[in-house]
């Protein structure tokens, strides 16, 4: 398994539904990524392009969107840890708001995803956050924390999973929390329970070039989940060089 610790930050670029053979080879061209050795760039498009691109790979960690709860059998159009582990994907995210909204997915589907990723030595990037309605309601730290004593499994620590908050309104909206709002909830993740404590957490939602540095230099954040920016090679190298 990838060393989390010998990383100062990590640029996780979430590919989403997107991308082409051709894209792909466009963007591997343009892609600019620093040799910075401190720096962890992971690229994860969607499972179909993974070979592909670990073909191509240069001075970045490749990682997959989703992977099944199962280990095998009678679940069609799942990906298995097991397949990702034959490709040496070194990533994967789990738990992404568009999968628990749109496919239903638990707290207790990541957490048994977590679990058989961590037995296939591949890490976890696990997105927690709350709905806008949620903020609203004073309910953040309360959502956070269910999600967080749920779908963190037993066998996660500090250097085999990543933790990404992602506060839902902010993802592809344009609009993200303060830079203290940011740094205050990744305070109160780490602090929840002392075996977080040294996790490295993630900020995404609406990360782009003109935000990036403000909020991965903040304190408790140790790095960034990002959407729509990553698509563009040019805004991505700017995002990583900063
Ligand atoms: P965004 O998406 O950067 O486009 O807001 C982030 C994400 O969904 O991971």
């Amino acid at each position: 398994m990838i060393k989390l610790d010998g990383f100062s930050s990590f640029f996780v670029a979430n590919w989403k539904l997107n991308g082409s053979f051709k894209f792909i080879d466009q963007f591997i061209d343009e892609v600019r990524i620093p040799e910075d050795e401190s720096k962890c760039v992971v690229i994860c498009p969607t499972s179909i392009y993974l070979d592909y691109i670990s073909h191509q790979k240069r001075n970045f960690f490749i990682g997959a969107q989703n992977v099944s709860n199962y280990k095998n059998g009678a679940y069609t159009g799942e990906i298995s840890c097991n397949s990702l582990s034959e490709l040496k994907i070194d990533f994967c995210i789990v738990g992404h708001s568009e999968r628990r909204k749109i496919y239903h997915e638990t707290n207790i589907n990541v957490n048994s995803k977590s679990l058989q990723l961590i037995n296939n030595e591949i890490v976890p990037i696990v997105c927690i956050g709350e709905t806008l309605e949620e903020k609203e309601n004073g309910k953040t730290n309360e959502v956070l924390a269910k999600q967080l004593q749920e779908g963190i499994c037993y066998s996660s620590n500090q250097n085999n999973t990543i933790i990404a908050y992602e506060p839902i309104w902010a993802i592809g909206t344009g609009l993200t929390p303060s830079l203290r709002e940011i740094d205050i909830t990744h305070e109160f993740i780490r602090m929840h329970n002392k075996r977080f404590n040294k996790f490295k957490i993630l900020y995404g939602g609406s990360v782009k070039a003109a935000n990036s540095k403000e909020i991965v230099e903040l304190p408790n954040v140790d790095g960034a989940l990002i959407g729509g920016a990553s698509l563009k090679s040019e805004e991505f190298t700017k995002i990583i060089e900063d």
